[in-house]
């Protein structure tokens, strides 16, 4: 009697372990079903956890050459890594291995970062001697732009890496140079404003930044350059008597652009002899003191002497 129900209390236990055996071989192994009929006989635990090699007989498996593991294989295990490196990696969508040569080689007493990948290896110096510490900006090398660090701590590297701008700002001054570049690119590190959020009311009519930089180099706003394109609008709005005078009048001149006199840059007035080298005698001229407009008028409104209009 006791017997009977000590064999079938080991019957029980024994289904119950194979349950659990077959349970966790089908959750960690795609193998086919194949394999596991060869297994299931009375499984060891040993036998059943490598059941994917176990295809072949044992002696033939150690004629096989060991492939190194693959990404999909690291990442069984390391799969918060994998899935950062899939959400936010970037470039970094390398495999494993280009990176890691040596692993699971770190023990207690051993250098970390003599185990870890050297980001040097494959960038050098990326951005000059002066910037050797890459995990203090990049500090995940997993994601290595999304871990950006803040702007605040990128502020004291801004003028290093961008000179030019630097360099812009304070030769050119004007009130942006009392602005700091973090100020104008907050938020993120790459980000470029909009003029308007700081001049809500521009004296042009905006379109998008690139209506103000033809004539306003952001960095150096002072140094007004503008191309031959201008339309007369654009000068109207600062200088609505002359621009009124030109268009109301009927002479040549209202035939050109504001800038077709007024060359390139702002301020720049011309001499009339530039375009109008002998008009009349010299000893006319010299009467007048070479002053045209003593008999022509203003340029905007010229005045041909006797002529109506
Ligand atoms: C069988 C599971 C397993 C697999 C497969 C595995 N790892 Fe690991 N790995 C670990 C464990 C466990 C540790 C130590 C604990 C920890 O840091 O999470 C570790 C630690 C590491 C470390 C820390 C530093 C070191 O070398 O000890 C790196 C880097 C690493 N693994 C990379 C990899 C790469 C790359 C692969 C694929 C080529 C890989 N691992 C495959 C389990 C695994
Ligand atoms: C672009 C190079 C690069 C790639 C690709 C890369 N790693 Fe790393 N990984 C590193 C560096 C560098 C470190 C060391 C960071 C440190 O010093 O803190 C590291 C650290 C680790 C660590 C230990 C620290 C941690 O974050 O847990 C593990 C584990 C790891 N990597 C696994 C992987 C796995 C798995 C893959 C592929 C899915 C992978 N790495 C791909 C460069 C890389
Ligand atoms: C095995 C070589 C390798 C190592 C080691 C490595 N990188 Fe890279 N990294 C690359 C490659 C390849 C690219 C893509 C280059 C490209 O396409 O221009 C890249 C791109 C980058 C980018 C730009 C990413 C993007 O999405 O635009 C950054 C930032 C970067 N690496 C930083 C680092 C840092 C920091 C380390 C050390 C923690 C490091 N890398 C280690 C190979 C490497
Ligand atoms: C002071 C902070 C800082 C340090 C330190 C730093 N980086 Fe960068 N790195 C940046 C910034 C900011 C960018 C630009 C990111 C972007 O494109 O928005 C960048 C971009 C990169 C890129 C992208 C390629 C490019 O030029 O556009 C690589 C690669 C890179 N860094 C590698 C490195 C390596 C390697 C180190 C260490 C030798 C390092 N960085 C140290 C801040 C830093
Ligand atoms: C470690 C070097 C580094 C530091 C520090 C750095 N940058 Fe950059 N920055 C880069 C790199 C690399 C790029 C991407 C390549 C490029 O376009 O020049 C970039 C791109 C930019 C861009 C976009 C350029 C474009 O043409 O789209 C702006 C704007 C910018 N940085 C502003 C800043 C400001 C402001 C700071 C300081 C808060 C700063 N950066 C700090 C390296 C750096
Ligand atoms: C008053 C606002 C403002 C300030 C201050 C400012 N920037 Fe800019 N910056 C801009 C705008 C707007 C752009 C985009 C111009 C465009 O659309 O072409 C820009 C563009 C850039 C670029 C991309 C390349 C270029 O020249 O177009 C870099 C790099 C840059 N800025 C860095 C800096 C640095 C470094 C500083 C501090 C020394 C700084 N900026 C100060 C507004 C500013
Ligand atoms: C983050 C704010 C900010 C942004 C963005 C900005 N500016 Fe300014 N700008 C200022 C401040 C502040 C002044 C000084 C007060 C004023 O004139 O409103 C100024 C003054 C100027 C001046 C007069 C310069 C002087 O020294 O008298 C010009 C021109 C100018 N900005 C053009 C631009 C243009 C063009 C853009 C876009 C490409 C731009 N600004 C974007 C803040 C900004
Ligand atoms: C055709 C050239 C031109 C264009 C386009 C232009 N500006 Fe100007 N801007 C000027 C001139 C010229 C001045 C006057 C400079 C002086 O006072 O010496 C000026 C002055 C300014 C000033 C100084 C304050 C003021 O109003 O007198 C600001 C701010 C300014 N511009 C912003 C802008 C913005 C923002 C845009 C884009 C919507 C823009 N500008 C487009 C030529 C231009
Ligand atoms: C935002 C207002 C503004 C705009 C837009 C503007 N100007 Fe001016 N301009 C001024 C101011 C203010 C002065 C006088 C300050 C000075 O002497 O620099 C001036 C001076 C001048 C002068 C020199 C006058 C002298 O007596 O020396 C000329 C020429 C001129 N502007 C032409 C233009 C032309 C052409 C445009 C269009 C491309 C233009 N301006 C757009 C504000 C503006
Ligand atoms: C045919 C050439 C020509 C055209 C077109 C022209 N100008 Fe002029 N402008 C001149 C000359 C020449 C002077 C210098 C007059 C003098 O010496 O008294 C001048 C002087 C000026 C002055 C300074 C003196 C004053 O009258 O206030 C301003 C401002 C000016 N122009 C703006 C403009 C604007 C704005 C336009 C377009 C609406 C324009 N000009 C179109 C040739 C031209
Ligand atoms: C940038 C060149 C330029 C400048 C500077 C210039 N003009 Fe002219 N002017 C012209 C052109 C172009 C005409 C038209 C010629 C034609 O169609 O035959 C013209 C025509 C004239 C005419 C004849 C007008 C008519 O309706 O028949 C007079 C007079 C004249 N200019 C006087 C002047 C005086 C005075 C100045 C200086 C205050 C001046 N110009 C400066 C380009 C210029
Ligand atoms: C003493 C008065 C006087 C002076 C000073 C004078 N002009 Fe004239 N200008 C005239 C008269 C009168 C005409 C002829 C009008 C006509 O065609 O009936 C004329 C005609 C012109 C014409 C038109 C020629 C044509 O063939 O259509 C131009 C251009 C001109 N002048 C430019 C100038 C310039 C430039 C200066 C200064 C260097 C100047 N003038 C000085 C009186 C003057």
């Amino acid at each position: 009697m006791k017997n009977r129900w000590q064999k079938l209390l080991m019957v029980l236990v024994l289904v119950f372990f194979y349950g659990c055996v077959t349970a966790q071989e089908t959750r960690k192994s795609s193998e086919p079903p194949a394999v596991k009929a060869k297994t299931s006989q009375v499984p060891q635990p040993a036998t059943v956890k490598h059941a994917s090699v176990n295809s072949l007989d044992a002696p033939a498996v150690y004629q096989q050459p060991v492939a190194p593991l693959t990404t999909l294989q690291c990442a069984q295990c390391h799969e918060p890594v994998f899935n950062n490196i899939k959400a936010n990696g970037g470039k970094h969508q390398l495999h494993c291995r280009e990176c890691h040569e040596t692993i699971h080689t770190y023990r207690p007493g051993k250098k970390w970062q003599d185990v870890v990948p050297q980001c040097a290896t494959c960038h050098g110096e990326a951005h000059g001697p002066s910037f050797l510490a890459c995990l203090a900006c990049h500090a995940d090398p997993h994601a290595p732009i999304a871990s950006l660090v803040n702007l605040a701590e990128l502020e004291k590297g801004c003028a290093t890496c961008h000179d030019a701008q630097k360099v812009e700002v304070a030769k050119f001054l004007s009130a942006h140079t009392e602005v700091s570049c973090s100020e104008c690119h907050h938020t993120k590190h790459g980000y470029k404003p909009d003029c308007r959020e700081c001049h809500e009311e521009p004296h042009t009519a905006y379109v998008d930044n690139a209506t103000c930089i033809v004539c306003h180099p952001v960095h150096s706003p002072k140094q007004i350059s503008y191309p031959e394109t201008t339309a007369n609008v654009v000068c109207a709005g600062c200088h609505g008597v002359v621009a009124q005078h030109l268009e109301s009048s009927h002479r040549k001149h209202s035939q050109q652009t504001c800038v077709f006199c007024h060359v390139d840059q702002h301020g720049y007035v011309p001499d009339c002899t530039k375009c109008h080298a002998q008009p009349h005698s010299a000893a006319m001229l010299k009467r007048f003191d070479n002053n045209c407009t003593e008999c022509h008028g203003e340029p905007h409104a010229l005045i041909l002497p006797g002529h109506k209009d």
